[in-house]
């Protein structure tokens, strides 16, 4: 890999799957940074350096990355706890807040992440922020006979609401779970946990994509001196 941000993203993606134990139950998140730490795990499952690990996945994509590099899945309702949990980000703020849902995944992800006993964000340096909202719009999964009033709802409390269209499919992105997306613009997200909470007081929303006070570690993929190293 030539790239430098896929390079920070694998670096760092090796980096949590080097805190993964044996015998432990794994939150497989979903991303491009993710998708390394899911093959780092499964190749210590196959080199015989881990042994009976369990992965709940987040998504689609999830579940076939870990079918593809060899982690058996389980479902939450075969399981009493998720000992860590391993997520990408679309951005962290100094309080480890974050914005999730750049793949639309964020519902689930909220759920298994949230189960963890210890969750662990991995990032390339670029997703740092000092205020959530500053780089990339808040998603919001809306069920589908819902969506105009919840567009109007976001509109009331100060966001600028845009329905996600697809980018090779025709008509909006539909997620995992049969809903649409909506990105919203925000000034600037002044207390992530608030509006995190009323916009899932709004009828017919599901689930937004910010995740306050969560996370426990972030691991930070940076390139220094022209080598990509961990922070
Ligand atoms: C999926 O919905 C998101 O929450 C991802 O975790 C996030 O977009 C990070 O993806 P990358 O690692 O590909 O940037």
């Amino acid at each position: 890999e030539t790239d430098p941000v896929k390079l920070m993203k694998q670096q760092v993606g090796y980096a949590a799957a080097q805190r993964v134990q044996s015998g432990s139950i794994v939150g497989l998140g979903t991303g491009s940074t993710t998708a390394y730490a899911i093959q780092a795990i499964g190749e210590r499952l196959q080199s015989g350096d881990l042994k009976d690990v369990k992965g709940v996945p987040t998504s689609f994509q999830a579940i076939v990355l870990a079918r593809q590099y060899g982690i058996p899945l389980v479902s939450l309702d075969e399981i009493d706890k998720i000992d860590v949990a391993i997520d990408g980000a679309d951005e962290v703020d100094p309080q480890k807040n974050l914005i999730k849902g750049g793949g639309a995944a964020h519902t689930q992800e909220k759920i298994v992440d949230c189960l963890a006993d210890q969750f662990i964000v991995v990032v390339d340096s670029g997703k740092l922020v000092d205020h959530l909202g500053s780089t990339f719009l808040l998603p919001v999964e809306v069920l589908p006979m819902a969506v105009t009033p919840v567009m109007n709802a976001i509109r009331k409390l100060g966001g600028s609401p845009e329905l996600r269209m697809g980018v090779k499919k025709a008509g909006p992105v539909v997620t995992d779970n049969g809903n649409l997306v909506v990105d919203v613009k925000y000034d600037r997200i002044d207390n992530p946990k608030e509006l995190e909470q009323t916009l899932n007081n709004i009828p017919g929303v599901l689930e937004n994509g910010i995740f306050a006070g969560v996370v426990d570690v972030v691991l930070i993929g940076e390139v220094k001196d022209g080598q990509p190293i961990v922070r």
